[in-house]
């Protein structure tokens, strides 16, 4: 094949007068002569001149919008508004037509919701193409941050016997037939006949194995994909999502919130940096899409002025105890306009108690940590019990503007006695976590660790308002289209 320039390189050219191949997309085709196309390499078209005069009439009528082309001629300054150059395309070539009546992307804006129906088209719109980008951009920040302080990038299984998180929302693998399924005398399921001889399923976090690696690499991280069978039709929940999840040797939660601040601000700096035109594209599209909301409603920030902000201040860090007091005490809760209002210490926070102190009392990032042990994890840290005798882990989750929860972690239960004493109290089988107890057998140190939901990062940084336009082809209840 002829050797293509990308158009990302060609709209910075100033080689005037030299020949150049370009291939890509027709967005829109004008007068029978300007064609505007889009390679995927940057969010802008390049315009191809075409000499219709001496250009045949059919391939004229396959130049449609959708149709890919290769166009080859000389590079010169343009003339027109909006572009400083253009190809004048001496031959051209249609590489692949497309039906303008059945081309479902027509040249005019379309809704999220008709774009999510045709995800296997929609990253041919501008606004997928600076998601995509933007996503992408994040994930090798991650890697970079990371690698930059020596940790290690450790690819924890996706497949797993073990609930990591003891919720028991686990999509199960198997390869035992529907019908005549192996079963025990007493009725039950025979896993030992199934692929791995025992129950299996998709993993919900790495965090377990994680910890293992950290135990003796020191400085671990995993970057994967995890699955949650969780019913959650909502538009910060999918069934399958990326995490990212540090663990660290040697920790404790002081620490463990310092890396993720640290985290989620070199990520922020990195795409502010490295992705202008697609969030100066995503600052526009936010600011159109906030006019049609009340004005009570609309963010006293832009896009771009929201991630700076982030940047500028400390994340607020406070305790679930004193989250209770000022929820407590608040306009909300006081007059009644929470669905859940908050009582008593232990209750669980709920969305709208997550979004008022974030966006309401503190206006900014918050940090909250040490949480009633009732309603975490068995693999927490206990804290001594408080005057009243109430029992908390060293827990944190980070809450985000528009986002809520973006990150759960905790420092990690070190201790042998306590661990298995919270795995009794939670039923949580020893026997077949032997592995895990066995960290803490063989020279147990301090660590500590958390999870950071990529799709509601790639949410926060592109303004977007729902997970399943970040994630090319969200899995989700009911869907699992393409
Ligand atoms: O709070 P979670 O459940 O924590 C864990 O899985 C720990 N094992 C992490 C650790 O300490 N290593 O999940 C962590 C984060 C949440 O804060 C949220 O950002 C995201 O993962 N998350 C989801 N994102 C999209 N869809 C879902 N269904 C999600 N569930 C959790
Ligand atoms: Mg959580």
């Amino acid at each position: 094949m002829i050797k293509r320039e990308k158009i990302s390189n060609i709209l910075k050219s100033t080689n005037f007068n030299t020949e150049v191949t370009v291939m890509g997309w027709v967005k829109t085709f004008r007068n029978n002569q300007f064609i505007a196309l889009n390679d995927g390499s940057c969010m802008n078209n390049l315009q191809v001149v075409v000499d219709f005069a001496n250009t045949s009439e059919e391939i004229l009528k396959k130049i449609t919008t959708g149709a890919a082309i290769a166009a080859t001629g000389l590079l010169v300054e343009s003339l027109g508004k909006g572009q400083s150059v253009e190809v004048k395309a001496a031959t051209l070539e249609v590489l692949g037509e497309s039906d303008a009546e059945k081309f479902p992307l027509q040249p005019k804006k379309h809704s999220l919701e008709f774009l999510r129906d045709i995800a296997h088209l929609r990253f041919r719109t501008n606004t997928f193409n600076a998601i995509f980008k933007v996503r992408n951009a994040l994930a090798f920040a991650v890697h970079q941050f990371f690698n930059e302080r020596g940790f290690v990038y450790l690819h924890t299984p996706i497949i797993t016997a073990s609930d990591a998180e003891g919720a028991g929302e686990m999509f199960r693998v198997t390869t035992l037939p529907f019908e005549n399924t192996p079963k025990n005398e007493d009725g039950s399921i025979d896993f030992k006949e199934d692929f791995f001889g025992r129950s299996a399923n998709l993993t919900v976090s790495g965090q377990l194995e994680g910890e293992l690696g950290a135990m003796a690499l020191g400085e671990i991280y995993t970057f994967g994909p995890t699955f949650r069978a969780e019913n959650s039709n909502t538009t910060r929940h999918l069934a399958e999502f990326w995490m990212i999840e540090p663990e660290v040797a040697f920790a404790d939660l002081e620490d463990n919130m310092n890396l993720a601040e640290n985290l989620l601000k070199y990520i922020i700096t990195y795409v502010l940096k490295n992705c202008k035109d697609e969030l100066a594209f995503l600052t526009t599209r936010l600011a159109e899409e906030e006019k049609s909301k009340p004005q009570n409603e609309r963010s006293e920030f832009d896009l771009m002025g929201k991630l700076q902000f982030c940047l500028e201040n400390n994340f607020e860090r406070i305790t679930y105890t004193e989250a209770i007091e000022i929820l407590k005490r608040s306009k909300p809760n006081q007059k009644k306009q929470f669905k859940y209002l908050i009582e008593e210490w232990g209750a669980d926070l709920q969305s709208e108690h997550e979004r008022y102190l974030v966006e309401k009392h503190f206006k900014k990032p918050v940090i909250l940590t040490d949480y009633p042990a009732d309603i975490k994890s068995f693999y927490m840290r206990m804290n001594e019990p408080d005057e009243q005798g109430r029992r908390t882990v060293r827990a944190m989750d980070i809450l985000f503007p528009g986002i809520g929860e973006m990150v759960g972690g905790s420092q990690r239960e070190e201790r042998l006695d306590y661990l298995k004493a919270r795995m009794d109290e939670m039923h949580i089988p020893q026997d077949e976590l032997y592995w895990y107890l066995d960290t803490r057998k063989f020279g147990t140190a301090p660590h500590a660790g958390f999870g950071l939901g990529f799709e509601r990062l790639v949410l926060f940084v592109t303004g977007m308002t729902n997970i399943r336009d970040v994630i090319p082809f969200p899995r989700f209840p009911k869907n699992a289209e393409f």
